[in-house]
């Protein structure tokens, strides 16, 4: 047994303990190596972190990633720091917004996916808001995302019989009943306790694709387990990121398997975090003038945030050790999420895997393109690419008439990650809703374009001209040994 008391001595970075549910642990050797960075857990050294992690990790998240030896056994508490600790305790929805809940937007008058944002801006706590809609640097490339799908325009064709539209499609050899699906982002038990659980149910109600990501707020088994009475089977894909421990992540993909997930993401954009401004600035101390300006080492806030550090990512791959490693792994279909040029998806269908074309929401590279921008760079370049491989698509999306404009250039699936986060705000209802909107979207611009099923979209719907594009000119002349000729 630790005392609270004896665990407030431990505050400090080279002395650094924390009480989560009960247990003390000693976290001074784990600071760096943590996938949040050190400044979180710092803030609440010597203290409870309990409401903080549980609104971020899974219950499993300690047993997996947390050697037994830094658990330091049980916290005696007192019952007059019981209640201390209910006032000061570090609550993900501790702060939260001033907007009275009779002015907040309610789900009735909700009516497209713009207006999740709008609501989930007035309902969450603004740290919470601020780590949804972060993107990196200037946010450049989270802006163009949204305003590239804008700048395509449709070539319509009327007197096309239209008596009903078919959504149904297949992803990556699982039939949904549409294209659009619930990207994997961390997170979600910000916007609401239940998480994933509701995006899970709501996906498995309407029959659409989840991706779940390995930062879940829940475990793999909580997820797949969560559906509704309605929902006749569960469908959903795993995403993950390759930790420095590569064994962890193995298993984490053969349970994935064993659960039934039936298809795997690999996100290759990210192993550094982009520098987003929205979480640091909400993540600063309050200013203190301490007479010590000019301490650098004292003066790193610009990074030390949440997202910022990725210490345990494994980041040695290239393309020949990262598909020997999956496929030693599994059969399963494979996406390597976060492709952003034409080359890297030539280099996908070279090594049979599929390109999922993203940018990670514009939090990773500022300046990166947009996947309008990736799509007809494909076509341009490599169109084999769209025979070979299924193309996932993402960013920026809101509307069903994205969503169309991505299928004709060649997306097999196309997803949302913001979107259904602000959804998520008001529970499975949200999400549900978010669901509806956009089949009904999707159906609207579909049949206004003269096609009844998704089969029929294709590029001639798209007039190009002043669309994004990139320059017809570089050509890829250097070689790599296929995969095949690998093995
Ligand atoms: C007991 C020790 C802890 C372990 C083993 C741990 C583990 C992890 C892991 C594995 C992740 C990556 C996401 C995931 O897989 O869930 C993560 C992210 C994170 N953790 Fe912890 N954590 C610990 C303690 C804490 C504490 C005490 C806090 C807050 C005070 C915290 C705040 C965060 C934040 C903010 C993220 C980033 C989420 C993101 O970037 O998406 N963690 N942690
Ligand atoms: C980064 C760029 C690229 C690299 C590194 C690359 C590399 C390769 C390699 C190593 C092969 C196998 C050659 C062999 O048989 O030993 C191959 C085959 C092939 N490549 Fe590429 N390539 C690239 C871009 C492209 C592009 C842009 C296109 C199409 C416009 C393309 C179309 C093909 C085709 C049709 C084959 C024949 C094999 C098949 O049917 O898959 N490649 N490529
Ligand atoms: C808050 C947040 C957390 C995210 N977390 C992950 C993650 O854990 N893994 C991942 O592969 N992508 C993650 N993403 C990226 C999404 O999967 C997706 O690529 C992106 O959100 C699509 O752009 P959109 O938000 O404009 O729809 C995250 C995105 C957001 C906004």
């Amino acid at each position: 047994m630790v005392t609270k008391a004896e665990v407030s001595k431990h505050s400090s970075k080279t002395n650094c303990w924390v009480i989560i549910k009960g247990v003390v642990y000693d976290l001074t050797s784990f600071l760096d190596a943590h996938p949040g960075g050190s400044g979180i857990i710092l803030k609440y050294a010597g203290r409870d972190a309990t409401a903080v992690f549980e609104s971020l990790h899974s219950n499993d998240t300690i047993e997996k990633h947390l050697p037994p030896k830094f658990n330091l056994g049980p916290v005696t508490v007192s019952n007059e720091s019981q209640a201390e600790e209910k006032e000061t305790n570090g609550s993900a929805a501790a702060t939260t917004t001033s907007i009275p809940k009779t002015k907040r937007v309610s789900i009735k008058s909700i009516i497209n996916i713009r207006d999740f944002e709008l609501a989930a801006s007035q309902i969450l706590p603004a740290k919470s808001f601020a780590f949804f809609k972060a993107g990196a640097d200037d946010e450049l490339s989270a802006q163009w995302n949204r305003t590239s799908w804008q700048a395509v325009r449709f070539r319509p064709r009327v007197l096309a019989p239209i008596r009903q539209v078919s959504l149904k499609t297949t992803i990556l050899g699982t039939e949904f009943s549409c294209p659009f699906f619930i990207c994997p982002a961390g997170g979600a038990k910000l916007a609401h306790p239940t998480g994933e659980l509701s995006l899970t149910r709501a996906a498995a109600k309407h029959d659409i694709l989840h991706w779940v990501c390995n930062m879940a707020g829940y475990t793999q088994s909580e997820i797949s387990d969560a559906r509704n009475a309605e929902a006749k089977e569960q469908k959903l894909f795993w995403q993950i990121y390759a930790l420095s421990d590569l064994a962890v992540t193995e298993k984490e993909i053969r349970n994935a398997i064993k659960l039934g997930y039936k298809g795997l993401a690999l996100t290759a954009d990210a192993i550094r975090a982009g520098k987003r401004e929205r979480d640091v600035r909400t993540s600063l101390p309050d200013e203190v003038d301490d007479g010590h300006d000019d301490d650098e080492d004292d003066d790193d806030g610009f990074a030390n945030n949440p997202t910022v550090s990725r210490s345990n990512v494994w980041t040695d791959f290239d393309w020949v050790s990262a598909i020997r490693w999956l496929r030693g792994i599994t059969d399963l279909p494979i996406a390597i999420k976060g492709i952003q040029t034409w080359e890297d998806a030539a280099l996908c269908m070279h090594y049979g895997v599929h390109p999922w074309l993203s940018n990670h929401a514009g939090r990773q590279l500022d300046g990166a393109p947009s996947s309008v921008e990736t799509l007809i760079a494909i076509r341009k370049n490599c169109p084999l690419v769209f025979e070979k491989c299924e193309v996932i698509v993402d960013g920026g999306i809101t509307r069903g008439t994205d969503i169309v404009k991505a299928l004709a250039l060649g997306a097999k699936g196309v997803g949302l990650g913001r979107g259904f986060l602000y959804s998520l705000v008001f529970g499975e209802k949200g999400v549900s809703k978010a669901i509806r909107i956009l089949k009904h979207e999707v159906e609207t611009a579909m049949a206004l374009l003269g096609v009844t099923s998704i089969d029929q979209l294709s590029p001639p719907h798209i007039c190009f001209s002043g669309t994004p594009s990139a320059p017809l000119s570089h050509r890829c002349n250097f070689a790599f040994p296929t995969y095949d000729s690998l093995l």
